[in-house]
């Protein structure tokens, strides 16, 4: 490990966090949604963020960026196809050339699963996985939970129905991991194909059907997730049926709460997963969770900048 932190602090996903760490992030995200908006803070002056993405992105890449700037550190942001990769040089190589550098954090999606985790090992810097493959999006489930307690206040109880590609999908696991740390009930569902059958292995509180409406009835909140396309080598249901079978309707959340919330990571694909009448509806929390995703990456950052020692 070359010099520098020899212990960073990371944040590659919620299964490692424990719940004490994730009930601190939340607060601290609570904190800077209260301040006025656009508030610019001195918290992480002289600092300098890395955004390296090696895939797509609009809310997490720019709401990283906005973070950093708000806290007062330096953002860069370098995509994949203008890195020395291209060159044949390694991500391992890339991402120690990058270190080199001093960043204060590098914030890295990556389309492998487990590509943060591996390159941690070898870093000095924090890093901050913001989305590897299939595996985990730990900001993503923050901000989400962020957006459930502003309305929900607890997450304790609350049945929250999670529908779609959940095999293919990050942001599912990595909420699964974080609403069953909290003790909320989760009913996963979506096509039989995309959804794990040893899914309630993997968090307390987990049950399956491949019946959306069972799957939604009496919910608290309903979290739809995008049909990862990009991640399907086979097609593993029909797409012109899916709207059919799992697309959300407004007669889908009235078998839920009547205060039920709806959720969605985005990009939204309308007519596909979600219809027009609920992505516009007064349910939906969809914009609520961009808002709240600047609030959370900045205690994200401020957390991996800290050494742990000043709190
Ligand atoms: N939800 C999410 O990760 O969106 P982006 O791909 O636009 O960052």
């Amino acid at each position: 490990m070359p010099p520098g932190r020899s212990n960073p602090r990371n944040l590659l996903g919620i299964e490692s966090i424990p719940r004490a760490d994730l009930e601190h992030l939340l607060d601290r995200g609570r904190h800077y949604k209260a301040l006025p908006r656009n508030t610019k803070l001195n918290t992480l002056a002289g600092r300098l963020v890395v955004n390296l993405f090696f895939e797509p992105s609009t809310r997490t890449r720019t709401s990283f960026e906005i973070a950093a700037k708000r806290l007062g550190a330096d953002a860069i942001g370098i995509h994949s196809q203008t890195t020395s990769l291209s060159k044949g040089e390694s991500l391992v190589d890339t991402l120690n050339t990058l270190s080199a550098m001093n960043p204060d954090a590098i914030v890295m999606r990556h389309s492998a699963s487990g590509a943060p985790h591996f390159l941690a090992r070898f870093l000095s810097t924090p890093m901050i996985n913001a989305g590897d493959g299939r595996h985990e999006h730990p900001t993503q489930a923050l901000l989400d939970a962020l957006t459930i307690l502003e309305v929900k206040g607890s997450l304790d109880g609350l049945r929250v129905a999670i529908i779609g590609d959940i095999s293919h999908s990050r942001v599912a696991r990595s909420n699964i991991h974080l609403l069953a740390k909290f003790g909320a009930h989760i009913a996963a569902c979506g096509p039989a194909t995309t959804v794990p059958r040893n899914l309630p292995e993997l968090a307390p509180g987990v049950s399956l059907t491949y019946d959306m409406r069972e799957a939604v009835r009496d919910a608290d909140v309903i979290m739809m997730l995008r049909v990862q396309l990009e991640r399907q080598n086979v097609e593993v249901f029909p797409k012109n049926e899916y709207f059919r079978y799992y697309g959300l309707t407004l007669e889908h959340v009235a078998l839920a709460r009547p205060d039920a919330i709806v959720l969605h990571p985005g990009p939204i694909n309308r007519g596909r997963e979600i219809s027009s009448e609920v992505a516009d509806s007064q349910r939906s929390m969809i914009l609520s969770q961009v808002e709240n995703g600047v609030a959370i990456r900045m205690a994200v950052l401020e957390w991996v900048c800290s050494t742990g020692e000043d709190e």
